[in-house]
């Protein structure tokens, strides 16, 4: 599975770590950047130093740790200022008490506050310390100063601290950091002020409080494709079916169950959306009524009635038809034989910009797995035959044709 990501791809991440016991962690972070395709720099308090030795960050990044202010070949290779001057984003993780103060009141006492403060790019910070410490007046004033001159921030978590007790003050995973860094950097996208809406995952039709019908799709592609909108500067409402994922930092998720809950959830969020990706596995039947006990066996046979659930996308492109919005339609969809033919008539029958069809049956695509191997077909007919490629990759590419519909409206 490449590891890559676009939006980080290239860029240039200076990773900030201040003396606290979860600059360990910043290892793991930096490690993810530097998978991802970033060109990291680390820049190190002296405190910070004492917790991991610099030579973890620069077996990382196989480049020079910064540490020193005044050491005689950093100067010459690196300069005091010109990280923080060249870098697209600064990622202080963990950002100390002591640091957010210092950062505050705009020190430049060491490399870190210095590189900080010769900064350019956005600063992210990922505060980490002792509850008590995060709870005080002092930083909480000192991150109000910082959020009102644009800094961002992720974090802390609550959960068990370095002392033993448990609290707010963790500094968020590895994960979560690279997540935020990279709706930092996409803020300003080609799809930045647009609303996006986009569906994930299965639907579940209750039979009984304990039973549904229901199907495989896991939401993978769905959540993809949110990564890949919100990466591109997005207002992402993700509307998804049951599904054990957290959402990308800074979308809006609103979970449902039922085909019908999806309807009302995808329509209310589309009244000013630029664009809608319908990812989900929306059943096309639900049982006609919903036992409100859970149904007993009995020694015969059972037939369960079935009605058709609201065709969402229909929906979609009737109001469009009216309103016209939302400019572009995206659709999926899930063949099992004569994909192309079937997919075809389904975009134009539901009225849609873009289909993305793929072979559900196939081992490597569809349900459940991290590949897909799709064929985009357009309203002008064309189609495009993808290869096998990971999830993410097929929604970047869907993300950069979106780009490419709504610059043509
Ligand atoms: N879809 C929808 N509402 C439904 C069913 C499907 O909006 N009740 C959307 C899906 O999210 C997908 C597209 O329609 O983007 C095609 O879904 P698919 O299940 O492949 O097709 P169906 O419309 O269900 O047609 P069929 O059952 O004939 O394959």
């Amino acid at each position: 599975m490449d590891m890559e990501i676009p939006i980080l791809k290239g860029r240039k991440v200076v990773v900030g770590v201040s003396g606290g016991i979860a600059a360990y962690k910043a290892a793991d972070l930096t490690s993810r950047l530097v998978q991802a395709g970033a060109q990291v720099d680390v820049v190190m308090t002296p405190a910070a130093a004492e917790f991991v030795r610099p030579l973890t960050f620069q077996a990382l990044t196989h480049r020079p740790v910064a540490l020193e202010m005044f050491s005689l070949w950093q100067e010459t290779e690196i300069g005091h200022v010109s990280l923080g001057k060249r870098a697209d984003l600064m990622v202080i993780a963990p950002a100390t008490a002591s640091t957010l103060a210092k950062l505050a009141h705009g020190l430049a006492d060491n490399m870190l506050t210095t590189t900080a403060l010769a900064c350019r790019g956005p600063i992210l910070l990922a505060p980490a310390m002792e509850s008590g410490m995060w709870a005080n007046p002092a930083t909480v004033a000192n991150m109000e100063v910082l959020g009102r001159r644009g800094y961002f921030s992720v974090g802390p978590d609550s959960g068990r601290l370095a002392s033993g007790a448990e609290g707010v003050g963790r500094m968020s995973e590895p994960d979560a950091i690279l997540d935020a860094a990279r709706w930092v950097l996409g803020r300003n996208g080609p799809l930045a002020g647009k609303k996006v809406v986009v569906t994930a995952g299965g639907t579940r039709e209750a039979i009984d409080p304990v039973r549904f019908v229901g199907n495989h799709s896991s939401g993978k592609m769905g959540f993809a494709l949110a990564y890949a909108a919100r990466d591109r500067g997005a207002e992402v409402t993700l509307v998804h079916g049951p599904a054990a994922r957290t959402a990308p930092h800074g979308v809006r998720a609103v979970a449902v169950e039922s085909a019908e809950q999806m309807q009302a959830a995808v329509l209310d969020a589309a009244v000013d959306a630029a664009a809608i990706i319908m990812a989900a596995a929306v059943a096309d039947y639900r049982p006609k009524a919903a036992a409100e006990h859970k149904i007993k066996k009995t020694q015969g046979e059972m037939a369960l009635e079935l009605v058709r659930t609201p065709d969402i996308l229909a929906a979609v492109t009737t109001r469009r038809a009216q309103s016209g919005s939302p400019r572009v339609v995206i659709g999926f969809a899930a063949e099992t034989c004569n994909v192309l033919e079937n997919a075809r008539e389904k975009l134009t029958r539901k009225g849609l910009d873009l289909i993305v069809a793929n072979d559900v049956l196939a081992a490597d695509s569809g349900f459940g797995v991290d590949t897909n191997r799709v064929i985009l077909i357009d309203a002008g007919g064309g189609a495009a035959s993808l290869p096998l490629m990971s999830k993410q990759a097929v929604a970047e590419t869907v993300l950069d044709r979106l780009a490419a519909l709504l610059g043509r409206c």
